[in-house]
């Protein structure tokens, strides 16, 4: 298949290797002005991947959008216009929100949004480390995208475990308690993940648990505060030594994440009329650190 990556980031650049070596044909779409990208992972061979080209994008059989939640909007209207009707779009990114804009978008074409927990880190600007081996779930949002599971198998073969969800919002859901529970904490501690299995964020953490998943069951994803908490714990621990996105983001002092995960969390409360203070806390104390990178 002939795939455009939107974003050379850590996420987009680990995809576009595995998919090049599973045989596919891969371009990046960036925001640099550049007509190709080299890439590899650390000890293999470097691939030089055609950057920015329209007639590929054109040509398309897939676009696979791995910029984060907030740069969606940007990178969609660059690439918009020059996208074939028929050609499947997936989403992959921390975070929830874009899914109405990809829709008013790109109203024509097979839309599929997807989560992954494959760690990847960008060690310099042309190497990646894959540092933790996770799965990657993917579903359709609209009805053309719904009937996309072959990508799943794509997916599956390039880079494994890939599995088709019928209802992607819940594996979305899942996620995104996950990252409510692990990305502020860790961003303010300045800490790896395994930093909350300490027993000192236990009453912090309950807190937290108990909002996301009064606001989860709300939206009809039935879980419990002990299924949220035991899933973060999970993670955390199955990850310890890694930091997360929202971690890095902060120590690079780049915007985060924190509009598409704990706000997006505390916007769906508000609809629902459910308080959630601790995320509310920690919602606030990640944007006052990233307004203090303008002042100092
Ligand atoms: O955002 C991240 O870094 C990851 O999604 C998570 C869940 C924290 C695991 O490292």
């Amino acid at each position: 298949m002939r795939f455009t990556i939107v974003g050379a980031g850590a996420v987009g650049s680990l995809w576009a290797l595995k998919l090049h070596e599973a045989g596919h044909s891969v371009q990046f779409w960036t925001r640099q002005s550049t007509d190709t990208l080299i890439r590899h992972q650390e000890g293999s061979p470097q691939k030089v991947f055609t950057a920015n080209s329209l007639e590929l994008v054109q040509e398309s059989d897939c676009l696979l959008f791995c910029v984060k939640a907030f740069q969606v909007k940007e990178a969609l209207s660059s690439i918009a216009a020059h996208v074939h009707k028929d050609t499947p779009v997936v989403f992959l990114h921390n975070g929830m929100g874009t899914a109405e804009l990809a829709l008013s978008t790109l109203p024509n074409n097979p839309l599929l949004l997807a989560t992954t927990s494959h760690g990847s880190l960008k060690v310099s600007e042309e190497t990646i480390k894959h540092t933790g081996l996770g799965e990657t779930r993917l579903g359709g949002i609209n009805s053309t995208g719904n009937q996309c599971d072959f990508l799943a198998e794509v997916f599956q073969h390039a880079l494994p475990p890939c599995y088709w969800e019928r209802s992607i919002e819940r594996a979305l859901w899942k996620k995104l308690a996950i990252n409510c529970m692990i990305n502020p904490l860790t961003a303010l501690l300045q800490a790896q993940n395994g930093v909350i299995t300490d027993p000192q964020y236990r009453t912090q953490l309950d807190a937290l648990s108990d909002e996301i998943s009064l606001v989860m069951c709300a939206e009809g994803m039935a879980t419990s505060a002990k299924e949220v908490f035991d899933s973060a714990i999970a993670v955390a621990t199955a990850t310890a030594e890694n930091y997360s996105s929202m971690n890095r983001d902060v120590y690079y002092r780049r915007p985060s994440e924190i509009e598409a995960i704990t706000g997006f969390l505390i916007h769906r409360a508000s609809i629902h009329g459910i308080a959630t203070p601790e995320n509310t806390r920690l919602y606030h104390a990640i944007k006052e650190l990233e307004q203090s990178y303008d002042h100092t």
